[in-house]
C-alpha cells in the first residue's frame, strides 16, 4: 500500500515510518523537517506544516491510507495544531481522495465508561489537568468522525520509550489502563494495523494499551 505520516519526525511517527517500510509498504514521510529522517527504500519526504494554509497541497497524491501522529510540544499549552492540523490532513485527504485516515489520539478522550471505576477516575482528573489539550483534540475527533473516509481513531494509553511486546490490547470500547506504559512500537503496529487491516475498527475509536 501506500501509506503517508503525518508527524513523521514524533516518537510514534518514527516507528510507524519503520514498520510500514519493513512491511513493504512505500511510505511518504510528512513532517515540518523531513531532513531530520534517514533515507530508505521505498520512501519519499515530503516538507509541511499542517499550520501553515496550503502547507500540505500535493502531499497525500496517490496515497490510500494517511496515518496522522501529530502532537502538541506542551500538553499544557497546546493551542490549536490538533483540531486546525487535522482539518488541514481531511482537507487534503479529501482533495487527493485518500481512502482511509487513521487519527492517533490518546485515552483521555474517553469519558471512561468502558474503563473500571479507579481508572475512569484517572482519565477524569486527567481531563481536568489538561482540559486544553482534549478540548482540542475532542474537536480534531469530531471532525474525523465527520468524514466520508474510511476512519480510525486510536487512543493510545501512556507511551513509553520500551521494547515492543508484541502482545497489547487493542478495539473499540477496549479496557485498558491509561497509566500502564504501551511502548511506542506497540502503539505504531497499532496504527499500522489501523491503516492496513482491521475491517471491523473503521468508524470506531480503539483504545490501545495493557
Ligand atoms: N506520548 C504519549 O505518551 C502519548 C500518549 C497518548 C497519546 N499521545 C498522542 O499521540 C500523538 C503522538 O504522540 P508522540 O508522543 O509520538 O508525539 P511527538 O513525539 O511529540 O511528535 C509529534 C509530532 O507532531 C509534529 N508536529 C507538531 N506540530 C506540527 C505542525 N505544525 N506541522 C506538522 N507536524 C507537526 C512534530 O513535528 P516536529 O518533529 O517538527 O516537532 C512531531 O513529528 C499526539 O497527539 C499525542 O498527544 C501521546
Amino acid at each position: 500500500m501506500k501509506i503517508a505520516v503525518v508527524g513523521a519526525t514524533g516518537a510514534t511517527g518514527r516507528r510507524v515510518v519503520q514498520q510500514a517500510l519493513a512491511q513493504g509498504h512505500n511510505v511518504t514521510a510528512v513532517a515540518r523537517h523531513p531532513e531530520r529522517l534517514s533515507s530508505a527504500d521505498r520512501l519519499s519526504f515530503v516538507q509541511g506544516d499542517v499550520l501553515s494554509p496550503g502547507g500540505l497541497t500535493g502531499a497525500l497524491d496517490g496515497v490510500e491510507a494517511v496515518i496522522s501522529c501529530i502532537g502538541p510540544e506542551k500538553n499544557l499549552s497546546p493551542g490549536t495544531l490538533m483540531s486546525v492540523g487535522v482539518a488541514s490532513i481531511l482537507t487534503e485527504c479529501k482533495r487527493a481522495n485518500v481512502r482511509r485516515f487513521i487519527m492517533q489520539s490518546g485515552i483521555g478522550l474517553s469519558d471512561g465508561h468502558e474503563l473500571s471505576c479507579p481508572n475512569r477516575f484517572v482519565v477524569r482528573v486527567s481531563g481536568r489537568i489538561f482540559t486544553a489539550a482534549v478540548t482540542d483534540k475532542a474537536v480534531a475527533e469530531r471532525m474525523t468522525q465527520k468524514t466520508d473516509m474510511e476512519w480510525v481513531i486510536v487512543r493510545p494509553v501512556v507511551l513509553a520509550d520500551k521494547s515492543a511486546k508484541g502482545r497489547y490490547t487493542a478495539g473499540p470500547l477496549a479496557r485498558v489502563a491509561p497509566l500502564v506504559p504501551l511502548s511506542f512500537d506497540d502503539c505504531a503496529d497499532c496504527l499500522l494495523r489501523a491503516a492496513t487491516d482491521e475491517p471491523n475498527w473503521i468508524g470506531k475509536i480503539v483504545n490501545v494499551g495493557s
